[in-house]
């Protein structure tokens, strides 16, 4: 059996962040989003992987390698553009060949790994297996629509009306019958070529296509909100530990990890919250959930259920919340009359300014 991960796509919900950056590199705990899905992958004892790469490909590549970290050998699938889950499976068919295959969204997030699913999958083999979570918000997401006996039925992606409240998760399960369905497939109206499309195909074609209800915890990192959520609730499993410095004047408390090179200096950290090698913490307060990357600057500041990003620095400002700070970027108070707030943001930024 092989995997899939799905690493390319456009982004557009994590503006500006992915504009000059991968949404699946996007940190949760410190770590990159994609690695928990490729950590999943190899635990499930698959080892041949197909990363599907669009335009961050250099980038994904620099951060997973070949693959041999994870114990993993992988290999990049260029993808012309973001044509859709099904246009990706199209265009691995060489890599796949006739092996059953996981398919794993990059930036989809699911606690307790993919082990007994796949177990299962192997076990009983229908032409497709999906996973379904139950959602508040269903016209948000692929919708499925099941029998009494638990079948699947029908899908849609996104509905307008949803006929139940079970989206379809990040993961699924295909045998080489998908081959067909993605061949036989049309783009939708939004110009892609949809996985929940080529999965009616199946249906349609009198094929087995069966569902495994999660009620663990999924979440796609797609957009700020759910990324801060992830955040808090891998923080949350995260044991405490201090490689770095911490002077007399600093007060730590509960489940805080700062990495070696780190310094806080006269500051107060709440758990849990993960502080990055070589950031600096200076006359600061950083609050429950919050993960500061490596090399950032955070001095006579508050900060609290947070991602920082690299090489960032925020200095005099009280306080940040609910916020995703990116590389480099620098937070400072405006000095000097008038009062005024100075910005210079990139293309879809959102800033929310708290006067
Ligand atoms: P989505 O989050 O559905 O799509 P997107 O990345 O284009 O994001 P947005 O809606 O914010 O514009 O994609 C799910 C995952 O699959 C994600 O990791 C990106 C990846 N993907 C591809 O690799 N190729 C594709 O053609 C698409 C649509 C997504």
């Amino acid at each position: 059996m092989k995997a899939l991960v799905l690493s390319g796509g456009a982004g557009t919900r994590l503006r500006p962040i992915t504009h000059t950056y991968a949404k699946q590199l996007v940190p949760v705990a410190n770590k990159p989003v994609l690695f928990y899905g490729l950590e999943a992958i190899a635990e499930a004892g698959i080892s041949e992987v197909g990363i599907v790469v669009g335009d961050t490909a250099p980038e994904i590549q620099r951060a997973v390698g070949d693959g041999s970290a994870f114990g993993l050998d992988i290999t990049y699938i260029q993808q012309s553009a973001p044509l859709g889950l099904a246009h990706a499976v199209l265009i691995a068919r060489e890599f796949l060949g006739d092996e059953d295959f996981v398919m794993y969204l990059g930036d989809n997030f699911i606690v307790g790994g993919i082990a007994d699913l796949v177990d299962e999958f192997r076990g009983t083999r229908p032409d497709a297996q999906i996973l379904l979570t139950k959602v508040a918000d269903p016209s948000a997401f692929g919708v499925a629509e099941l029998d009494i006996s638990g079948k699947v039925v029908a899908l849609e992606e996104k509905p307008a009306a949803p006929r139940s409240d079970l989206a379809v998760v990040g993961v699924f399960l295909f045998t080489p019958a998908v081959h067909d369905a993605v061949q036989g497939i049309e783009p939708s109206a939004r110009g892609e070529l949809e996985i929940t499309d080529a999965l009616q195909w199946l249906i349609d074609h009198g094929r087995d296509v069966r569902s495994t209800t999660i009620s663990g915890y999924w979440k796609d990192t797609g957009n700020v909100i759910d990324m801060l959520e992830v955040n808090r609730a891998v923080l949350e499993g995260v044991e405490g530990r201090i490689e770095g410095s911490v002077d007399a004047a600093s007060e730590i408390i509960g489940q805080v990890t700062i990495e070696a090179g780190a310094e806080i200096r006269g500051s107060r950290i709440v758990g849990p919250v993960v502080i990055g090698a070589n950031t600096q913490i200076i006359g600061s307060y950083v609050g429950p959930s919050t993960s500061i990357a490596p090399d950032c600057r955070i001095e006579s500041s508050e900060i609290e259920f947070s991602i920082v990003l690299a090489g960032a620095t925020v200095q005099g400002v009280r306080r940040i919340e609910s916020s995703l700070i990116g590389r480099d970027v620098e937070v400072t108070p405006a000095t000097g009359v008038p009062a005024a707030h100075r910005l210079v943001l990139g293309d879809h930024s959102k800033v929310r300014i708290s006067s």
